[in-house]
């Protein structure tokens, strides 16, 4: 069976994270600076197998995003990733260290202004050996991310990197641990700062706030908000990587993190974008407010097409009709929106 209708086979090929000037572009161009040394990876098929989007990543056999109500299958062997992390196994295998995916993935789900079922993440990966050198490197980077953090106006709430409830993995050194999820953490703040920061009400600090959380192929794990505008926004999973993963990824001797970021979410908030539908709108009225590399304010405008409609009309010969008058009527029938009324033509009496 398969349940991918054309609507969903039509998005496939669209790839709105590589349209130039697009929001999406940007804003993956935007993570992709925060990383330089990053392998990026941005044209990857959305086509995987649910052994590599849940088996290899430790699902449980009976985890409901598994199920065609949640997920689109092609035939039961094949489907379209739920998820960025269905790729950490063959990006690992294939020896990359440190890396960034954004893609489209896709998901069933309800209508509103803030889901559809396409939309795109960006997964980041660091993998170190798990020995001296390996941890050293970490440490140094841990200093000279602190350092960066400790001089910028931002308030994080943190939890412990490590807690009974988000425990250390078994095959693991409680200590290369702590300083992995340190990394981790510094690292995303510091991109978070990036990307929210400079925005906030004169004088206010960026608030960050950790979670504890659980994630198949991640232990210990944390989800990640952002104060912005009055609400608080989930923008991220993340986690120290689960050995059985790097084990399936054949890289003995490593460690590391892994974190998946919601783009949509996050510039819907930067460029104050209403509905989650307009990234897929290619109405000029949409994509004329856009530049390459630049986040500004959208500019709502009418969701219906433009249309024209022409009016003509006679009048006797002793009345008086000014444009006003027409305006009033207008607005009568027609209320708010229409949005110019403009006089075409006038003829004389004998046309
Ligand atoms: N794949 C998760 C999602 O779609 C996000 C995520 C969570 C990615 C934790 C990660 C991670 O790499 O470690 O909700």
């Amino acid at each position: 069976m398969t349940n991918v209708s054309p609507t969903i086979l039509s998005k496939l090929s669209v790839q709105l994270h590589t349209q130039p000037a697009h929001p999406l572009s940007t804003l993956r161009s935007l993570v992709e600076s925060h990383f330089p040394a990053y392998a990026h990876l941005s044209s990857v098929s959305p086509l995987v197998t649910p052994h590599q989007n849940f088996d290899l990543l430790s699902f449980p056999p009976d985890h409901p995003g598994r199920s065609v109500t949640d997920s689109y299958y092609i035939n039961k062997d094949l489907m379209l990733r739920t998820h960025t992390s269905a790729h950490e196994v063959d990006v690992f295998s294939r020896g990359e260290k440190t890396w960034l995916l954004t893609a489209d993935v896709y998901r069933r789900d309800e209508i509103d202004a803030s889901h559809y079922p396409v939309f795109h993440q960006t997964e980041g990966c660091r993998i170190v050996s798990a020995d001296a050198a390996g941890m050293q490197e970490i440490q140094d980077d841990n200093a000279r991310l602190e350092d960066h953090l400790r001089r910028s106006h931002i308030l994080i709430e943190d939890v412990p990197h490590l807690s009974p409830t988000n425990p250390c993995q078994p095959a693991h050194d409680p200590k290369h641990t702590e300083l992995i999820a340190k990394n981790l953490k510094l690292s995303l703040n510091s991109l978070i700062l990036r990307l929210f920061g400079g925005k906030q009400a004169e004088g206010e600090p960026l608030r960050v706030r950790w979670i504890e959380a659980t994630f198949p192929w991640t232990t210990p794990s944390f989800e990640v908000e952002v104060f912005f505008r009055g609400k608080w926004l989930e923008i991220l999973g993340c986690g120290v990587i689960h050995q059985a993963t790097l084990d399936n990824s054949n890289v003995p001797n490593k460690l590391g993190w892994a974190f998946g970021l919601g783009l949509e979410r996050i510039a819907m908030v930067l460029y104050s974008i209403p509905d989650i539908r307009l990234f897929w709108s290619q109405d000029p009225r949409f994509l004329s407010q856009f530049k390459q590399g630049e986040i500004n304010t959208f500019r709502p405008y009418s969701k219906y097409p433009t249309c024209f409609k022409d009016v003509s009309f006679w009048l006797p010969t002793d009345t008086t009709l000014h444009d006003n008058d027409f305006c009033d009527l207008v607005r009568d029938v027609a209320g708010d929106t229409v949005e110019n009324v403009k006089i075409v033509s006038q003829l004389g009496l004998w046309g």
